[in-house]
């Protein structure tokens, strides 16, 4: 029971018992805001001036994003129509699992992953199947491929996973597709993709090159090109499944502002990714040194490091923010923690080696093999 007033009008049971998505924490001025995977550079200057020059606020944009797709279209070597922009990856993953899944039909993926999936499951009226994950926080995908079932319509791969961090490699990927019904939607979110650093990885390109006509790969512009706030995600697939994916859109929620921004950080792409290099160096050493004070960090591939907390999530995350740093806790599980700014990597790894000594040996959070 909650004291919240009752609905006034008659909503949809599932929607009236899911909580509306909850943002990672705001910081203060003081604090660094390590709670949403964002990008900690500022956006480059000559990229701001594109969008600023994007001026026709009057006017609609284009609803397609044509040049956006022509120009992913070019370097993904696929025809145009088999590019979809959307106001966010996240926006076309609820195209998709709209498009494919209702009542009846079942979503699955792995869990712990992005916070967004059971939600589309639920808003599409489809059931979500949430296939724990493996050793090492891990997508376990024999247990994904074994959970398919007549009423199996898409199964999200997250890769790098969020919030914990490891990949599927593309040998586990390939044969995974192998296994899943020609008629069944896989989605691979590669949000993270530009801070993959292992070459085993499973990658989009490598994926698109096998022709899979039910693989959709899913990127975006908010973490590596630094664009969260403009709302540039992609997909590329088979146009008639992009196509579904279109028509549950709404219509024009891309802007052009978001669109140009998109073209002029491809543009700069070379000078965005030396960043992503730093950030990927950055996360590394963080990861290190979280390793080195005794927690039990699994792979980290994206932009973030996973902290496997367990019941000591809340109150070790008390501790970050009160040390002025907002980290993502997932109660009773763990806290992801974003790579930020250079000075806030010292500050993380002083309060998460002290809050450390407060797990006991043989919890999964601490690494059995190191001496504290
Ligand atoms: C795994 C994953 N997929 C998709 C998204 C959505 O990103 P956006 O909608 O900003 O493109 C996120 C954002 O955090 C994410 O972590």
């Amino acid at each position: 029971m909650t004291d919240a007033p009752e609905i006034p009008v008659r909503v949809r049971p599932e929607v009236a018992a899911l909580p509306p998505y909850k943002q990672g924490r705001q910081a203060g001025a003081d604090a660094f805001k390590l709670s949403s995977n964002e990008n900690p550079f500022d956006p480059l200057p000559g990229v701001l001036e594109r969008v600023r020059a994007a001026t026709a606020l009057n006017r609609y944009p284009d609803a397609t994003a044509h040049r956006l797709r022509q120009r992913l279209a070019e370097r993904f070597g696929v025809d145009v129509d088999g590019v979809h922009i959307g106001a966010g990856s996240v926006s076309i993953l609820a195209q998709l699992v709209l498009a494919t899944s209702g009542p009846g039909d079942e979503v699955i993926y792995a869990w712990r992953s992005f916070e967004a999936y059971p939600w589309l499951a639920v808003v599409a009226g489809a059931t979500a199947v949430e296939v724990p994950l493996a050793a090492g926080a891990r997508h376990d995908l024999d247990a994904m491929a074994a959970a398919i079932t007549e009423r199996t319509r898409a199964v999200i791969v997250c890769s790098p996973n969020n919030p914990t961090g490891p990949v599927v490699t593309q040998a586990e990927f390939d044969d995974f597709v192998a296994k899943v019904p020609g008629d069944v939607l896989v989605v691979l979110d590669e949000a993270y993709a530009e801070f993959v650093t292992d070459p085993d990885a499973v990658g989009g390109e490598r994926v698109l090159r096998s022709g899979w006509p039910n693989v959709v790969v899913l990127r975006t512009f908010s973490k590596a090109y630094g664009l969260a706030a403009l709302r540039v995600g992609y997909a590329i697939g088979h146009p008639r499944v992009l196509d579904a994916a279109r028509t549950t859109a709404i219509p024009l929620s891309v802007t052009a502002h978001g669109e140009e921004a998109a073209l002029a950080s491809l543009d700069a792409e070379e000078e965005l990714l030396e960043r992503v290099q730093v950030i990927a160096g950055r996360r590394d050493r963080l990861a290190q040194g979280l390793r080195d004070a005794g927690w039990n960090v699994p792979e980290a591939q994206g932009n973030f490091v996973w902290l496997p907390a367990g019941d000591e999530t809340a109150a070790f995350a008390v501790a970050f923010e009160e040390a002025g740093l907002i980290v993502r806790p997932f109660a009773g599980d763990g806290i992801r923690i974003s790579v930020g700014e250079e000075e806030s990597v010292e500050k993380v790894l002083g309060i998460a080696a002290s809050v450390v000594k407060n797990l006991p040996e043989g919890h999964a959070g601490v690494r059995a093999s190191v001496e504290r």
